[in-house]
């Protein structure tokens, strides 16, 4: 049976899919985590990756010692996974691989991902436009903090379920066109990204798949003033904590990383090395495909 997350009325579908969603979550052979043992994933490591990312829409691996992963590794492992389509930002490398590292200078500091301090739960991209919309992303450990720097992630799947499951009504809130307005970045008095409206939940053209857009920032982000959405959105940051059972916290350490379909996340607090080429350094790439479905 075809599950469409923006149809409200097929209930028979939606509760068919919710059965396997959470059933992958109590186990059932999915593994969370993979081993890449050679430096480069092998057939059988990257069906696993892919089987993760259907269940969870989110996969760690790890690098087996004496490989480290370079910018490289991350480009070819996306390739691999069937993530081409690299999203460039103001902030990236001129490869559009980004170094996400503390940066006191230049356009990075203004940016809160380039400080020690935490980031509050989103998903990627939530302020570019349809046409930019992130279906992935890689975040690979090159050095962890000295102390903290951990990521808390969630399934916007299970998200979708647990407020579908609520209060279907805060789902249809969800769905409207103008549920969440990014007003315009300005930078020294220009603008360089327009206001940008979007429903939290659109779904993938090419894979059907669904999509979240969603941020738990109070500034710079303005919610549609209707009592159904607000209610929606207080509910929605209310599961965005470690006691929901679904959520998920990790620590890369050095040769690991994420893999995942563009899950709500955000990143706690660290503290660096005072000593530069210790520093945390993770490299984020970002693309407008999905994790390619596992080939049976
Ligand atoms: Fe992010």
């Amino acid at each position: 049976m075809i599950f469409n997350p923006l149809d409200l009325n097929n209930t028979a579908a939606y509760l068919h899919w919710r059965e396997q969603k959470i059933s992958a979550y109590e186990g059932n052979g999915y593994n969370q985590v993979v081993h890449i043992k050679k430096g480069v994933p092998d057939l059988h490591e990257l069906k696993e990756i892919s089987a993760a990312c259907q269940a969870f829409n989110c996969c760690i691996y790890k690098l087996q010692s004496p490989y480290k992963g370079t910018k490289r590794f991350v480009k070819d492992l996306g390739l691999l996974l069937g993530l081409e389509r690299l999203d460039g930002n103001l902030c990236s490398d001129e490869d559009n691989i980004t170094s996400i590292q503390v940066m006191s200078e230049g356009r990075h500091a203004g940016y809160i991902p380039y400080t020690d301090r935490k980031l509050t739960w989103h998903t990627d991209g939530y302020y570019n436009p349809a046409s930019k919309t992130i279906g992935a992303m890689i975040l690979h450990c090159v050095r962890p903090a000295q102390t903290g720097g951990e990521n808390l992630m969630l399934d916007h799947e299970m998200a979708y379920i647990q407020l579908r499951d609520k209060n279907p009504q805060f789902i249809k809130a969800f769905l409207q066109p103008d549920a969440l307005t990014i007003p315009p970045n300005i930078e020294n008095g220009k603008e360089i990204r327009g206001a940008q409206s979007g429903p939290v939940f659109s779904i993938d053209a090419l894979s059907s798949a669904l999509h979240m857009r969603f941020s738990a920032r109070t500034r710079n982000i303005k919610w549609k003033e209707d009592a159904l959405t607000l209610e929606a959105v207080e509910y929605m940051k209310s599961l965005l904590s470690s006691n929901n059972p679904y959520v998920f916290t990790y620590r890369m350490c050095a040769g690991e990383g994420i893999i995942a379909n563009n899950v709500l996340h955000n990143r706690t607090a660290f503290t660096d090395s005072k000593v530069r080429d210790q520093q945390r350094l993770l490299y984020r790439a970002r693309y407008y495909d999905r994790v390619k479905k596992p080939v049976s």
